[in-house]
């Protein structure tokens, strides 16, 4: 059988991902070094602890089974942190991808869908929304290890005709609570579970900037639900198994929703209003960072479907799960 080897298989979108392949009957290899918790339950998938950058690790995964096309979600994430560890950024999201692409030359195997991101391009001032040829000029040094991967790819497909879908997601987000899957970063910097933790705890949430010229004077972003994600990797994959060219295309919903929104949805789902408090903008944010969807519908027939009420219905049902099971091993370890 043929298989599909998954980097980061294990992490928020890489897991949903997974599980959407496994519905399909495809047959996966997923290395992942669980940098963020201890397991996932993926019933079917082969699944490696171990780190994408290990040659020989990927030598005996190649060798063993009969891979048709990888999937790269393996990366550090923080934004924030990138400013203060490039190093680490550059090694782990850069370096071990270039020797991942050479080894998958070695071996044949050349088609990947690869995990971008809306940060590497240039940032946009106004209202209009980003197409794929916006400037490519990010801010963090996590931007540009995604940018430089993007060159990478550009230039093996042209000199050893790799064949890649590079998606390039907006803010993802959601859950799939019914499969236990959802997001678990540690830290956590992502905006939907940080409102969680705020009604939860019953503490104000904070807004960095509300003088920006948006509606409402906060920042304004595109959110998709990971379950829409996940449909669009499929798509991809199965548009590269088909003899795909090379493609770079935005991953949104579209629709820009403001962080006031954001808490007002939220209070609602939580069943508690949510104190905010309103501090200076943090360097680097910019007001709008919204999908042009067009290419994406056109070229891979996909578009996003759940609302942003449903992504955070379901992101917020995934959290209540995590804490209750967080809270009963406390008790295990109290009592053992
Ligand atoms: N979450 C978002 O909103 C978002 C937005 C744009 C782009 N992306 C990109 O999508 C991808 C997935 O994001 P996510 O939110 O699921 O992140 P995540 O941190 O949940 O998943 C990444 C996984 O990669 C693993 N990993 C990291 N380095 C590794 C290594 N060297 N070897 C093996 N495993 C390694 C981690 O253990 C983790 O499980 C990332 O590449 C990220 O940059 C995410």
């Amino acid at each position: 059988m043929r298989m599909i080897l998954l980097l980061g298989g294990a992490g928020f979108v890489g897991s949903c991902v997974a599980h959407n392949l496994l519905q399909q009957r495809y047959g996966l290899v997923i290395i992942d070094l669980f940098l963020h918790h201890q397991s996932v339950v993926l019933p079917g998938a082969v699944i490696i602890r171990g780190d994408f950058g290990d040659e020989q690790l990927l030598k005996t995964i190649f060798t063993t089974y009969d891979i048709a096309a990888v999937m790269h979600f393996a990366a550090y994430i923080e934004v924030g942190r990138s400013v203060h560890e490039p190093a680490a950024f550059y090694e782990n999201n850069v370096v071990k991808t270039k020797r991942l692409f050479d080894v998958m030359l070695a071996y044949g195997v050349k088609r990947i869908v690869f995990s971008s991101s809306c940060a590497i391009y240039a940032p946009l001032f106004s209202a209009e929304k980003l197409t794929e040829s916006h400037q490519l000029n990010p801010l963090s040094p996590y931007g540009k290890t995604k940018c430089a991967v993007e060159f990478l790819l550009q230039d093996y497909a042209v000199a050893y005709n790799f064949s890649y879908v590079s998606l390039r997601y907006f803010n993802a987000a959601g859950a799939l609570p019914e499969h236990n899957l959802g997001e678990q970063h540690n830290p956590e910097t992502h905006v939907i579970p940080l409102l969680f933790k705020a009604c939860e705890r019953q503490e104000p949430f904070t807004i960095f900037g509300d003088d920006y010229p948006t509606p409402d004077g906060s920042c304004v972003r595109d959110y998709i639900h990971v379950r829409d994600l996940a449909r669009v990797h499929t798509k991809a994959l199965q548009y590269l198994l088909t003899g795909g060219a090379a493609l770079a295309c935005n991953v949104g919903s579209g629709v820009g929703h403001s962080v006031k929104e954001l808490v007002a949805v939220a209070s609602g789902i939580c069943g508690q209003p949510l104190a905010t408090v309103i501090k200076p903008r943090r360097a680097g944010d910019v007001p709008f960072l919204v999908a042009d969807v067009s290419r994406v519908q056109d070229l891979l027939d996909w578009r996003a479907e759940a609302s942003l009420p449903q992504i955070i219905d379901d992101a917020w049902q995934f959290y209540q799960r995590k804490q209750l099971k967080n809270n009963a091993a406390a008790l295990n370890l109290e009592n053992s």
